[in-house]
């Protein structure tokens, strides 16, 4: 079986201003001692600067979001070529993407088909809302969100893709939300299990066992080490926790 590089990936969302973005920067390298895969993703207009300052180290950058299309009459959308000067991965389908700027599985297809034809490796995010939870529709809707995005997918490019379990309901509403509470190991646990297997039933276990399933949601310094021990858990997605430099080295050290 194929040892799974883990990975984390800091989402900074609409936070930090170019400065801030520099000084975490300057904290967080010199304490970085680790092998396994980092990446952030900060603002689009950070990408540059952090790049020049992320030179020769051990970080890559992700893009939060990129638009279908090379380039065009497309006010406000980033392009995956505009994107792959500073950036090895792309996060598509952020819930934030599809609940607030109403993406649709379409869209989110079209997205990660650019991604991998200019070389940018999707970060794809699925998961379930509150409701379609408690509906008992959690399955259903990781695999149609799975299966749509992947639709039509260059199968030697797919062992390159990281998968995002985010469930929606457990995502923070931001820096300041400490109410938001994180899924269980075991529940994140057997979502993975649920979308490994999916995976491996539609394009074959060679590339089921190399893709990566990141957990997104209220990961947090208290249970990053629970949440990683789990099998099928292959790394983070990081919001709130990953904007201090303090948070995101013990989030990472948490991973054995
Ligand atoms: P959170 O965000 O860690 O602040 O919950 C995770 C995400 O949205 O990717």
């Amino acid at each position: 079986m194929p040892q799974r590089k883990a990975i984390f990936v800091a989402n900074w969302k609409m936070y930090k201003t170019n400065g801030e973005c520099i000084s975490f920067i300057e904290k967080f390298l010199p304490q970085l001692k680790s092998d396994h895969e980092i990446v952030i993703a900060p603002p689009f207009v950070a990408l540059e600067p952090m790049s020049k300052k992320l030179k020769g180290a051990k970080v890559a950058l992700a893009a939060q979001n990129i638009f279908y299309e090379d380039e065009g009459a497309f006010t406000g959308e980033i392009s995956p070529l505009m994107a792959k000067q500073f950036c090895k991965y792309a996060i598509i389908g952020h819930s934030e993407r599809r609940h607030i700027f109403n993406e649709t599985n379409y869209d989110v297809n079209k997205k990660v088909s650019k991604a991998f034809e200019h070389g940018l490796l999707p970060i794809l995010c699925i998961g379930e809302t509150l409701g379609q939870k408690n509906e008992n529709k959690t399955e259903k809707i990781l695999e149609s969100q799975l299966l749509s995005a992947l639709k039509n997918a260059n199968k030697e490019k797919l062992s390159e893709l990281v998968v995002a379990y985010e469930p929606v309901w457990a995502i923070s509403k931001g820096k300041t939300d400490t109410k938001t509470k994180a899924a269980t190991p075991e529940d994140a646990q057997a979502a993975h299990s649920f979308i490994r297997g999916l995976i491996k039933k539609n394009f074959g276990s060679n590339i089921s066992e190399s893709i990566r399933i990141a957990y997104g949601g209220s990961a947090n310094t208290g249970n990053s080490g629970s949440l990683l021990s789990r099998k099928d858990v292959d790394g983070l997605l990081i919001g709130g926790a990953s904007l201090d430099p303090e948070k995101f080295l013990q989030i990472i050290k948490s991973r054995r």
